[in-house]
């Protein structure tokens, strides 16, 4: 709810997951819900952000945004919308699916964190070119990863003869002829760009699963397709604030 701007009742219970629009109206009808301490019966009676509202005495409060962290699975979209398949919101649940979206894009075949949520100016931010955002990826690539590709990835490596990356940190996990894994950091996020880095050194990534963004970790334990509510101290540490209006 935008500072100043009411809702109503029943509408905001039901933003707040409290339970189906019917139910609710059923709940405030029956005398369960009291606004600022006064019972009221009225499903369209208007409330804002400083309206202490309760239901079965129990505080219910607004909060304008939602962030979702989501191990995202391979095989689905960082969209709002695909016809011809899964997106990433198809495996979410809340009452308000229809404003949220993923903040940036990870590569159909790329697993791991994304953050999805409702909060445009938090988007903006994360996503802004001169933001510098760190994003960690682990990754299986083909061939042996070298001391010398570290350098050229902590100097600045020319990807192609339009696109010079800024210094990345490569960590080499474990090198082979039969291929490696590593842990790459980047602070930025141009189309492809892990893949295209690889490439640029003659390999070829073969997985690739993002395991932070800023001051956002994955969990060890959260599998692919898992999500979760961000808790205040991560919300505290993205935005400066708790999230609450
Ligand atoms: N870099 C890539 O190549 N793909 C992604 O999905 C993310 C970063």
């Amino acid at each position: 709810m935008a500072s100043g701007k009411k809702l109503r009742l029943d509408r905001y219970l039901a933003d707040m997951g409290a339970g189906t629009r019917s139910a609710i109206k059923n709940s405030i009808r029956k005398g369960q819900v009291e606004v600022n301490g006064v019972i009221v019966t009225t499903p369209e009676h208007k409330v804002d952000e400083t309206d202490r509202v309760c239901l079965n005495k129990i505080p219910v409060v607004y909060t304008r945004w939602e962030y979702i962290l989501l191990n995202k699975p391979a095989g689905v979209l960082s969209a709002t919308k695909d016809p011809k398949g899964r997106t990433v919101l198809d495996l979410i649940d809340s009452p308000r699916k229809k404003e949220l979206f993923p903040v940036g894009r990870l590569d159909k075949d790329t697993e791991g964190l994304l953050l999805i949520t409702n909060d445009g100016a938090l988007a903006h931010r994360l996503l802004a070119p001169k933001s510098h955002v760190a994003k960690r990826y682990y990754a299986k690539v083909t061939g042996k990863v070298t001391e010398e590709d570290a350098r050229l990835f902590a100097e600045g490596l020319f990807v192609d003869a339009s696109f010079r990356a800024l210094p990345a940190k490569l960590e080499i996990r474990q090198a082979a002829e039969a291929g490696s894994e590593v842990v790459l950091e980047i602070y930025e996020g141009k189309f492809h760009q892990v893949k295209r880095m690889f490439l640029a050194v003659g390999k070829e990534v073969t997985y690739l699963k993002r395991l932070s963004m800023g001051p956002l970790t994955l969990d060890k334990d959260m599998r692919p397709g898992q999500w979760r509510r961000l808790r205040p101290d991560e919300i505290h540490k993205l935005t400066g604030e708790d999230g609450h209006v």
